[in-house]
């Protein structure tokens, strides 16, 4: 069997618009997973985070490229792919017809999984989601955030060898999204492979072994979450509040970048006490702190994650 969990080379996307212009939503993404690793895909709305999972996972086909599921092909052999693979789609819904209880039963049996075990899988399951008390209800009554437990939990319990999730902590509270991310360590540490999509930098950082950020359908950036801190040249950031207008003033100490009317500095600590000096005789009030994977996207792909 191949090393690797997914293999893409080149991997280009161009959706062709009915009376409205072509969108290129992947310009040549190559990348690979380890057996065992959790990838996270970063990127801002519209990246091609989604495009990319949907190709991986046998949905949508490529308009070039390769992509290679524990050495099988996803556009010639799906049939052996699918099997291998577990998806949340992004806004999934359960059924609304069953509950969470029959929802994630009947989709292990379904995968051919025997009726002892996907008994004592589901239990597991329905319980590391914190579903219990809502397990026997239909899926039509579930708040959002259940119902988006109950999409994990369906697809952790198929402990597939490659699972994608796409924003799979959306809508969730920060202990449903704790949850997740143990779950998701979980299953990385028994043999699983995860490939999840995120515009949550704290989820990339907390949750992933390496990240790729994604913008406008090519991949800007490809390590760790320090490594990406370290690679925008600084340990600091000093923050200057409606520092926009004044980034010539500030030039000599370090790469600056703007967010919104916010001017950050990537610094070193040496530095600190003249920028401050500065700021404070343009009277605009400073803030220090450690660099984040914020700036580091900023630097990286120029814009916030969350601009328009
Ligand atoms: N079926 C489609 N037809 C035409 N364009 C599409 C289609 N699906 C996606 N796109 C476009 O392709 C680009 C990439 O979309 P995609 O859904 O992959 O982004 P994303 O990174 O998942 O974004 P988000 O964070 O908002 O989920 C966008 O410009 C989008 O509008
Ligand atoms: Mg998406």
């Amino acid at each position: 069997m191949s090393p690797e969990a997914l293999r893409a080379v080149d991997v280009r996307k161009v959706y062709h618009g009915r009376g409205s212009p072509d969108v290129e939503a992947l310009r040549g993404v190559s990348l690979a997973l380890r057996r065992g690793e959790r990838i996270a895909l970063l990127g801002r709305n519209g990246a091609g985070k989604t495009t990319f999972l949907r190709i991986a996972s046998t949905l949508l086909i490529p308009t070039s490229g390769q992509i290679e599921v524990f050495g099988h092909d996803v556009v010639s052999s799906p049939e052996t792919v699918r099997p291998l693979i577990a998806v949340v789609p992004q806004e999934g819904k359960p059924f609304f017809h069953l509950t969470p209880r029959e929802q994630v039963y009947c989709y292990l049996r379904a995968r051919g999984i025997p009726r002892e075990d996907a008994k004592a899988r589901t239990e597991a399951a329905l319980e590391k989601m914190g579903l219990e008390e809502v397990a026997d209800r239909l899926s039509v009554t579930l708040s959002g955030g259940q119902k988006q437990r109950a999409m994990v939990a369906t697809v952790m319990a198929t402990e597939a060898p490659l699972l994608f999730l796409d924003e799979p902590t959306i809508g969730l509270d920060p202990f449903a999204r704790r949850a997740v991310w143990d779950v998701l360590r979980d299953l990385t540490r028994r043999g699983c492979t995860v490939l999840l999509t995120t515009h949550y930098l704290d989820e990339a950082e907390a949750l992933s072994e390496r990240l790729y950020i994604v913008e406008e359908g090519q991949i800007l950036f490809e390590g760790t979450a320090e490594e990406a801190k370290r690679q925008i040249g600084g340990t600091l950031r000093v923050s200057i509040e409606n520092g926009g207008n004044h980034r010539e003033r500030f030039a000599s100490f370090g790469q600056s970048v703007a967010e919104g009317n916010s001017l950050h500095i990537i610094t070193e600590p040496g530095r600190v006490h003249e920028i401050m000096d500065v700021a404070l005789r343009e009277h605009l009030s400073a803030t220090v702190g450690p660099v984040s994977l914020e700036e580091a996207f900023l630097t990286i792909v120029g814009r916030s994650i969350d601009a328009e």
